[in-house]
């Protein structure tokens, strides 16, 4: 059963059934015009969602919301440029405090279907760009601390997992969250170079690196439609696309070529 919204353009619909397959493919456009191909996963058991996409640089961003520990990891795998002596490619993690009503649950995540699968998606709503400030690293090895999804995920980022003093201070004040001492055992302070990556000479100085990726289209919320005996009930998604830009320490301007 399901009821169709009252806007026409909105083609996916929450249909109320147990779920079989729980992944989407979503195409969608980003603004340099290249069509993207969106892989985004539920896992109720879990409660996480994954969102994965490969940008038209090559580079493949993996976001997981971890719904329960109030956790957003993003991920980017960059390739490297082997010609410029790169390693063939290289990954970073940001794990970040996610309010839970960012994203839809999991639970209605699992259970979207396409109508029309195969169609370019635009999002109904552009959010504004969030600017991330890393300035602490993350011993990937005792992540569990924060997300037991941080050491999978993220294991070949050992020396490059970041977070923020912020999101520390967001999950100790969580009910049931994690303590602070161990938290604390498990994130030290980045150092904080003096120049950007842009500014900086030569390829071996420390330096701050930036790196914008934008996700071009997530289920951002429920929309409730009424029905003729005025009971309000789900009908279908909200759509988003944000920015996110992440500022943080590298030990040699050559891991951040992309910052020129
Ligand atoms: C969901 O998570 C559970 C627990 O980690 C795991 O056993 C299961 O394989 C996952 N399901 C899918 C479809 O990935």
């Amino acid at each position: 059963m399901f009821t169709n919204d009252s806007t026409p353009l909105l083609q996916l619909v929450l249909f109320l059934v147990v779920s079989v397959n729980t992944q989407l493919l979503i195409n969608v456009k980003n603004q340099g015009g290249d069509v993207l191909q969106e892989t985004i996963t539920a896992n109720v058991t879990d409660d996480t969602v994954t969102l994965e996409f490969q940008r038209s640089d090559g580079t493949l961003i993996t976001q997981l919301i971890d719904f329960r520990a109030e956790v957003q990891i993003l991920k980017a795998l960059v390739l490297g440029e082997e010609e410029r002596g790169q390693s063939q490619y290289q990954v970073m993690c940001f794990v970040c405090h996610v309010n839970k009503d960012e994203f839809i649950s999991s639970d209605a995540m699992s259970k979207l279907r396409q109508k029309n699968p195969g169609t370019l998606r635009t999002p109904e709503i552009e959010k504004e760009k969030e600017l991330y400030d890393m300035n602490m690293l993350v011993e990937v090895s005792r992540s569990a601390a924060i997300s037991r999804h941080i050491a999978s995920l993220c294991a070949e980022a050992s020396d490059a997992t970041y977070t923020r003093t912020v999101d520390v201070e967001s999950w100790v004040t969580l009910p049931g969250g994690p303590d602070r001492r161990r938290l604390l055992d498990v994130v030290r302070e980045a150092p904080n170079p003096a120049s950007t990556c842009r500014e900086a000479k030569g390829m071996w100085s420390p330096c701050t690196c930036r790196l914008e990726t934008c996700i071009g289209w997530y289920p951002c919320g429920l929309k409730y439609c009424r029905a003729k005996d005025g009971a309000s009930y789900r009908c279908g998604i909200r759509t988003c696309r944000k920015c996110h830009r992440y500022s943080y320490y590298v030990r040699q301007k050559q891991l951040c070529l992309w910052d020129e």
